[in-house]
């Protein structure tokens, strides 16, 4: 990475009132997490038409490839932590510079890492919905996915809809991911979040699903800057200020470091 468009990066940051992260998959790809859209990426093994739309609705009677698609995800789910890039961004909100994480990414792991704002607009793997009165709850990361192991390891054909929680309200309850077609989450809230920022930095996305690719664009047109990092390209090119061509684990630590001498935290 050219030192230059990182000191650059640092010094947008360190001077930012209101930074505000937008992100995506390939934030956590450095986790293990694969991305979607990447060659080997999940759409390109598995068809979004039977596993995107949502709230793994295959559970009734899954397939063979519905469980092939669940033990992908409890390998790569199973196994992933925090790694420095959202260790950067948590690190960011902790010296009072990073007002949110807008993320597109199911897997909890900014929370994890420590950021404490966290807008999951395409929801959290590990919380169930209530389809009666719409209740929302969280299942420890290991009960959800020893859970998703029983279910992936059933016979073909069983009912396995037993299996999944209910609500305190006794309604029965889905997994919280927004699946194609189906409403974005909190988007309201997210909307303003990027029409209030100074800068956004846009990491880790291919900018192709909407509404959640407008967000950077709403900061953009209120007047913020934007800074992209992606290693394989620049896909907000009409609205980027800074490009930096490298994966978000490696430039986000970095540019924390240069901003933390700026701002005398070192
Ligand atoms: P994509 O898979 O479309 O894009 C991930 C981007 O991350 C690609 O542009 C990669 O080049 C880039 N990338 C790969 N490794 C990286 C790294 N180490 N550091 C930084 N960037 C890296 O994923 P999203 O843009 O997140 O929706 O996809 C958006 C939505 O499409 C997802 O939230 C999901 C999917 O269908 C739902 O599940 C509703």
């Amino acid at each position: 990475m050219e030192g230059k468009l990182l000191k650059e990066a640092a010094a947008i940051i360190a001077e930012a009132k209101n930074l505000v992260a937008f992100s995506g998959a390939g934030v956590s790809a450095e986790s293990g997490i694969p991305t979607f859209r990447d060659p080997g990426g999940i759409w390109d093994r598995f068809s979004p038409d039977d596993f995107g739309t949502g709230g793994l609705s295959m559970l009734t009677g899954l397939s063979q490839r519905g469980s092939e698609f669940l033990k992908e995800m409890l390998t790569s789910f199973g196994k992933a932590e925090p790694n420095p890039g959202h260790i950067a961004l948590a690190e960011l909100e902790r010296m009072g510079i990073l007002r949110s994480v807008i993320t597109q990414n199911v897997d909890n792991l900014s929370i994890e890492a420590g950021n404490t704002r966290v807008i999951e607009v395409h929801g959290n793997f590990y919380r169930f919905r209530c389809l009666v009165c719409g209740g929302k709850f969280k299942l420890a990361k290991e009960d959800f996915l020893s859970l998703l192991e029983r279910i992936a390891d059933a016979p073909e054909g069983e009912d396995l809809s037993g299996l999944i929680p209910r609500c305190r309200c006794g309604g029965v309850t889905r997994i919280d991911v927004v699946g194609f077609g189906e409403p974005v989450e909190d988007f309201a809230q997210a909307e303003a979040e990027a029409r209030s920022c100074d800068v956004m930095l846009a990491l880790g996305t291919s900018g192709v699903v909407t509404p959640a690719a407008f967000i950077p664009r709403f900061a953009k047109r209120a007047g913020a800057r934007v800074i992209e990092i992606n290693p394989t390209g620049c896909y907000f090119p009409e609205i980027v200020d800074l490009y930096i061509g490298e994966k978000t684990g490696v430039a986000l630590p970095m540019i924390v470091e240069v901003v933390r001498r700026i701002r005398g935290t070192a």
